[in-house]
């Protein structure tokens, strides 16, 4: 298998479980939020099944595009691809989702414009999964914005102050930790990264980045 290949045995095989292991199930309806090239909804699609449905989101068009063939290639019919950000959501029914994965994309965005939304898509007892990396560090206020010290240089904390932060923003918004599955998530950057192929020939999977991925439960019916 060349590097590519292992990615896709990866996102068939693996990643599927990791999912399951996640909270997602057979019949349900999923959304992957910032799906990039659609490593993750990839799994997600297998994870539900024919019963199941897939929203993959992203509000680039160009990982679409490539997520979109990547889907066909991977014969799943079961996926719906959005061209959309978080806020281009409103035509998604209130408490009409199971499950919503976030990952490797809460760096760059409004927290507080989203996690509304995730609350308000996802079914009571509905999952929200969460997957970030090294990028978080970087300090952003929950508007996005970064945070600079007195002499104007940005903030870095390190990582586990970051994740504490994120999990008690999300906790705040009435979601109730679930389970943690600990160094199941990849982070694709590298592999991504024209830089990285050039200095190492390939990139395989082994050297990929690995995290936490935590998940969330919906404890309470949406607020209004
Ligand atoms: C670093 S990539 C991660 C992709 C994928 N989730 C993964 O882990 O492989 C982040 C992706 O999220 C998308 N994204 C970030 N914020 C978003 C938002 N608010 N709504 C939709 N897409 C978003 C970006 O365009 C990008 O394609």
């Amino acid at each position: 298998m060349n590097a590519y290949e292992e990615v896709c045995h990866w996102e068939k095989t693996e990643a599927v479980q990791t999912l399951r292991r996640c909270g997602l199930a057979n019949g349900m309806t999923a959304m992957d939020l910032g799906c990039g090239l659609a490593h993750y909804t990839i799994p997600a699609a297998i994870a539900v099944g024919v019963e199941g449905r897939v929203i993959a989101v992203d509000k680039d068009k160009k990982p679409l595009k490539a997520a979109h063939q990547r889907i066909q290639d991977a014969e799943l019919s079961n996926v719906e691809v959005l061209c959309a950000n978080h806020l281009d959501l409103a035509h998604i029914p209130d408490s009409s989702i199971d499950f919503i994965m976030i990952y490797d994309m809460i760096h760059t965005n409004a927290r507080v414009e989203m996690y509304p939304v995730i609350k308000r898509l996802l079914k009571p007892s509905g999952i929200l999964s969460f997957l970030a990396f090294g990028e978080i560090r970087i300090r952003k206020n929950p508007q996005g914005v970064l945070v600079k010290s007195d002499n104007g240089k940005n903030i870095t904390d390190s990582f586990d102050d970051a994740l504490n932060q994120l999990r008690g923003e999300i906790e705040s918004f009435e979601f109730e930790p679930h389970s943690i599955i600990e160094n199941e998530g990849v982070h694709f950057d590298h592999f991504h990264s024209p830089y990285h192929w050039k200095r190492y020939g390939e990139v395989r999977l082994h050297s990929l980045e690995r995290g936490n991925i935590h998940n969330y439960l919906n404890v309470k019916e949406v607020r209004v």
